[in-house]
């Protein structure tokens, strides 16, 4: 459908969520394989929330997304009330299938050759955007990020409401991204009208984000599950963005506005331990930084290393030492489990750099505020 058109269909705002709390529907898809009827019915709701600017929580392959129209400013406007969210980090568009971008931004030969490598998937490609994307969606740039994620809820989602969907991953801001719906539902319940339950996030880390630079380069403002190597593989010059090993690169107007704002981050400090120019283990390595502490501690560590922490500690399992998609599933969810257990510190083990472990990096760097101590 046409901007011009949507923008007529769509009316004021019915969900707010600065009104007092509303009930927050919530439904479960047992089979996201093999949808029933009462699944497409739900679907069918959700699209009309989305028409009418109310906002959903949907499935993706990556995380959680909260899904707004992307038409409209009034809806962008309570997604950033319903996160808690600074207006000025921009969300990102979703569609159903690559070439619908062609009616709210202006692609190029590097989208689409990204998109035919690796869409539907978790990548999303920063373009010039038309004038029928508001600002508010954009946190006021020109540009405008665009992904087709290949979870079957959110391609049905999208397909059923016609239009682009904004939407940022469905936490409060500042927490660690949703990779379950019992996650978007402890921090959005009252307050958005709908939550679909698709089951947990394949990826469970937030898609990798590039920008074209023409020439064959491409900028990497985010890293995720399709990989620097991936895309040099493909052909690419991969520039990596300095923020995302480096937070403090960010600077006060970085490349993705997202990455200067604190992120992912549970209750409890979170420490990154590099044990890489010793030879104590990561048991060995907390345990030592540890002995003089009180209260509650949790440790994220390979499986194998479970076995070498005392009673006390809280193990939270990252997955086997060689499995980085495992460790990039799961740290999500160790990070609020962390904050479950009320512990009062994390020591995390240093995640490899290369490949999807990258991703890993940077989100633990974000987690950990800078809090890395090297042995
Ligand atoms: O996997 C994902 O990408 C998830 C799911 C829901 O699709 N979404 C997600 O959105 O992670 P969010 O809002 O949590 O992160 C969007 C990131 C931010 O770092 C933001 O700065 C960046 O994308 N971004 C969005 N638009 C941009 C633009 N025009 N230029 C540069 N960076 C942009
Ligand atoms: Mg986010």
């Amino acid at each position: 459908m046409k901007c011009s058109t949507l923008l007529q269909r769509l009316t004021q705002p019915k969900n707010c969520a600065s009104e007092n709390k509303m009930k927050t529907e919530f439904y479960k898809i047992e089979n996201v394989l093999e949808m029933t009827t009462a699944d497409a019915e739900a679907i069918k709701r959700a699209a009309e929330i989305l028409t009418n600017n109310g906002l959903v929580a949907f499935p993706t392959e990556t995380v959680y997304g909260l899904g707004a129209s992307a038409y409209s400013w009034k809806a962008a406007t309570m997604v950033y009330e319903a996160k808690g969210r600074p207006s000025d980090n921009p969300l990102i568009v979703h569609v159903s299938s690559p070439d619908e971008a062609e009616s709210f931004a202006q692609t190029n030969d590097i989208y689409y050759d990204i998109a035919d490598r690796f869409m539907p998937g978790p990548v999303t490609v920063i373009l010039k955007k038309n004038p029928c994307i508001p600002d508010t969606v954009t946190g006021g740039l020109d540009s405008v990020a665009v992904r087709c994620p290949s979870h079957p809820v959110a391609r049905a989602l999208i397909h059923e409401t016609g239009i682009p969907i904004a939407a940022p991953s469905a936490n409060l801001s500042g927490r660690p991204s949703p990779t379950t719906a019992g996650h978007v539902l402890h921090d959005l319940d009252g307050r958005i009208p709908m939550i679909i339950d698709g089951g947990p996030c394949r990826v469970g880390l937030e898609s990798t984000v590039i920008r074209p630079e023409g020439d064959g380069t491409v900028r990497l403002l985010r890293p995720g599950a399709v990989t620097v190597e991936m895309l040099r593989a493909a052909g690419y010059n991969v520039l990596v963005d300095p923020a995302v090993t480096d937070p403090s690169a960010a600077g006060k107007n970085p490349e993705s506005p997202g990455m200067k704002y604190k992120h992912y981050a549970p209750e409890a400090d979170v420490y990154l331990v590099d044990t890489s120019g010793s030879k104590l283990s990561f048991a060995e390595a907390v345990m030592s930084l540890n002995a003089e502490n009180s209260g509650k501690t949790a440790v994220i560590c390979y499986r194998s290393e479970a076995k070498n922490f005392p009673e006390g500690y809280v193990v939270l399992d990252s997955g086997g030492a060689a499995d980085a998609d495992e460790h990039a599933r799961r740290l999500f969810a160790n990070l609020r489990q962390a904050d479950e257990s009320g512990v009062d510190r994390v020591y995390c083990h240093l995640p490899e750099k290369d490949g999807i472990g990258l991703a890993v990096y940077n989100r633990v760097i974000r987690a950990c505020s800078g809090r890395i101590i090297k042995f």
